[in-house]
């Protein structure tokens, strides 16, 4: 072959290299293109994530509300929501609901916290096998959670101290009603709350009562206290069923007898608060910590750092306040 034609036949050669290279290409570039809004839309994978809540008790009205916190927040994000829980508290059951969310491979889950070297040790293995955890409610600060969404509990039972110390005068025998002996929500309230009362020697804490979160059984509590101390002042309750429950009991047997604190905006508490039958209330934002918990851990999906702790907040409720509260939303 002549030296013209190797020369014809290279270039012909180079030609269809450079095609097949400039195809190959394409087809890269193609395939880039149909997967990159795969990639990048973070709702579209988020379509695929489930989010267990476990919660301390199922059908307490106020982890319903968390629940429907969590469930708005995820139809935001896309995500889908799994509400568990025991029917009637029972720390073993939370603990087997924990898990099963890590056996079914949930994408990641809500949990209240119960200070229990056992429930850490679950926690840290979901961590461990790549399930985010957000505690709840309650905190459980020595396992690996990712962050905890709710209410600063030791602040709340100070200033729950600091409303009876005021209503007392700084004189008068209180009790205490807690929601479990062994949450740590309700120890920090009740240590917040024993700080303040400490400090003023006219008053005494005689007694400390559980309910088990459980109404009937803050009435029966309330009757025993009754009956034990005739000239008890005040009785606080520290969880969301313990005052109607007190108030149950104080109604009945001594109608003019201690005041009542509660905690949370139950209906019924709001309405006896109008009654004048319970003085005040501490409220928690339980529809905001399911939201906000379900925020952070969308948060922490897209890669962003999530504060330790967020606090969700608190106020409190009484007669005067519940009344301007009518007057303005019926003006
Ligand atoms: C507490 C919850 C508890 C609920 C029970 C709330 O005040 O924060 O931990 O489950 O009361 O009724």
């Amino acid at each position: 072959m002549s030296h013209r034609k190797w020369n014809i036949a290279i270039a012909i050669l180079f030609l269809i290299f450079a095609g097949l290279l400039g195809s190959f290409y394409l087809s890269t570039l193609r395939i880039r293109q149909l997967i990159e809004p795969i990639l990048s839309d973070d709702s579209a994978r988020a379509a695929q994530r489930h989010v267990v809540l476990i919660s301390q008790e199922l059908d307490n009205p106020y982890w319903r509300s968390i629940e429907q916190g969590a469930t708005e927040a995820s139809a935001k994000y896309g995500m889908q929501l799994e509400y568990e829980g025991p029917i009637r508290i029972d720390p073993k059951e939370q603990l087997k609901l924990l898990e099963k969310a890590i056996s079914a491979k949930a994408d990641a889950v809500l949990v209240q916290g119960m200070n229990d070297p056992q429930s850490v040790a679950v926690i840290d293995q979901a961590v461990s096998q790549g399930i985010p955890v957000i505690t709840v409610d309650t905190d459980e600060p020595t396992s690996r959670r990712l962050a905890y969404v709710g209410t600063n509990n030791l602040d709340a039972g100070k200033i729950m101290g600091g409303l009876v110390a005021k209503a007392a005068g700084n004189r008068g025998s209180v009790a205490v009603m807690i929601g479990n002996e062994l949450a740590p929500n309700q120890l920090l309230r009740l240590e917040g709350f024993r700080s303040v009362i400490g400090r003023f020697p006219g008053l005494s804490l005689v007694d400390v009562r559980s309910s088990d979160i459980s109404r009937l059984q803050a009435t029966g509590e309330t009757e025993k206290l009754l009956i034990r101390y005739p000239n008890l002042d005040f009785v606080v309750g520290l969880s969301a069923l313990d005052g109607i429950g007190i108030a149950d009991a104080v109604e009945r047997m001594r109608p003019n007898g201690p005041q009542i604190f509660a905690f949370d905006a139950l209906q019924e508490t709001l309405l006896q608060i109008e009654s004048g039958r319970i003085h005040s209330t501490i409220v928690q934002q339980p529809y905001d910590m399911g939201y906000d918990a379900i925020t952070q851990l969308n948060a922490f999906f897209q890669g962003k750092e999530l504060p330790e702790q967020h606090f969700t907040e608190i106020k409190v409720l009484d007669q005067p306040a519940l009344t301007n509260k009518t007057g303005e939303t019926s003006s």
